[in-house]
């Protein structure tokens, strides 16, 4: 991970013909799941506007009724497909989510035809169509999501949240480029919520992102329920007068990981004063200025200040803020790309002077 974003082949040959990434999104063949899984006993795991998802036991059969094996679209990684694999299924809560539901299994398999995808990307396995309406089911992310992490590492040693952020860091700058330079996708919601971890045997838990119900192939025309993200993750352009700017692009994906990451500095949304207030926080929104915002919060002030002092014993360079502000400018020409970030981090991250990584001893 330490190494610089790599462009795979199949990148490459789409460098040279841009048309095929959009060809790949409208033609890439979803798999249908025949099944019909029992969620009577079954554990919520979290819900969201369109769906609730449940946690699903290793199926009675591990093949689909097509006959193709239910294994996750590349290469597994010892840590996230153990023996004791479990699946989630995401179900739909709203008559109107069919077609929603549908156009994300849609992008989930264009993204899974590039290699790397399940190092960043919460391997997706199939449309189930034997639910009343259809459900995705996914691999299992077993240690919670960024925003449980969040309100659990409050109780954590600076040197232990530090480790986190770094690592969680590293891995969602090199999602992202990813996601807009290999796969060519505009997330479009980016926040903590979808943001899924999973544990690992000998490192800190794996940061990969969930939720594609309103992504979308760039240059290609968001569908119609794109665009309704949460107010705090969304760049200040996208909140303007003006429909067209309205729109998700990949400068305001970075924006959305700019305030995610930030949020963990802090340990709660920059914004927290103004969650209950819909007005006044559509205006902070649309000043551009988060980090000054947050930074009227006490109790993030002093959490970033003791991050700033590990950061410093670990002979870091400059502000710990930096590695979030580039990506936290007003104006969206000003923002980095994915591909600059990455190599912003990866360099401040390689000066630091190596300490012993300890085991967390949290749960989420
Ligand atoms: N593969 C998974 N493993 C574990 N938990 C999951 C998984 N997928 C989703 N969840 C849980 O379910 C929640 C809702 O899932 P998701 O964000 O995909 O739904 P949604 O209805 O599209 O949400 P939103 O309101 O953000 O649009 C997640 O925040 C997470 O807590
Ligand atoms: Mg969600």
């Amino acid at each position: 991970m330490l190494t610089p974003p790599s462009t795979p082949a199949r990148a490459k040959l789409d460098d040279q013909f841009p048309s095929r990434r959009s060809l790949d999104a409208s033609h890439s063949r979803v798999q249908e799941l025949h099944f019909t899984p029992d969620l009577s006993q079954a554990q919520l795991l979290g819900e969201g506007v369109w769906s609730k998802v449940y946690s699903s036991p290793a199926l009675p059969s591990r093949q689909s009724e097509s006959g193709r094996p239910l294994t996750p679209p590349s290469t597994p990684h010892r840590s996230t497909f153990g023996s004791s694999e479990q699946y989630a299924i995401k179900t739909a809560t709203r008559s109107d989510a069919t077609g929603v539901f549908q156009a994300e299994a849609q992008i989930l398999t264009h993204i899974q035809t590039y290699e790397s995808s399940s190092d960043y990307v919460v391997p997706f396995l199939g449309l189930c169509t034997g639910t009343p309406t259809p459900s995705l089911l996914f691999q299992r992310a077993d240690f919670g999501t960024l925003e449980s992490l969040l309100e659990s590492s409050s109780n954590l040693p600076s040197s232990s949240t530090l480790d986190l952020f770094l690592h969680v860091l590293q891995r969602l700058t090199h999602g992202l480029y990813f996601l807009h330079n290999t796969a060519n996708t505009i997330h479009a919601d980016i926040k903590p919520a979808n943001i899924l971890l999973s544990s690992s045997y000998d490192s800190l838990p794996t940061a990969r992102y969930a939720d594609f119900s309103t992504s979308f192939v760039a240059d290609t025309t968001p569908s119609s329920h794109s665009g309704g993200g949460t107010y705090s993750f969304m760049a200040p352009e996208q909140l303007s007068r003006d429909a067209d700017l309205s729109i998700p692009t990949f400068s305001s994906d970075i924006y959305a990981l700019g305030i995610t990451l930030l949020s963990f500095l802090c340990g709660g949304n920059p914004f927290e004063s103004l969650l209950n207030n819909g007005f006044r926080l559509r205006e902070a929104v649309k000043m551009g200025d988060a980090m000054s915002w947050a930074m009227q919060e006490p109790a993030f002030e002093a959490r970033v200040e003791q991050l700033q002092k590990e950061w410093q014993r670990r002979r870091g360079e400059g502000n710990i803020l930096s590695l979030v502000a580039c990506a936290l400018r007003k104006k969206r020409e000003d923002r980095v790309d994915a591909g600059a970030w990455c190599r912003k981090v990866d360099a401040l991250v390689g000066k630091l002077s190596k300490v012993e990584s300890v085991g967390l001893g949290i749960r989420c």
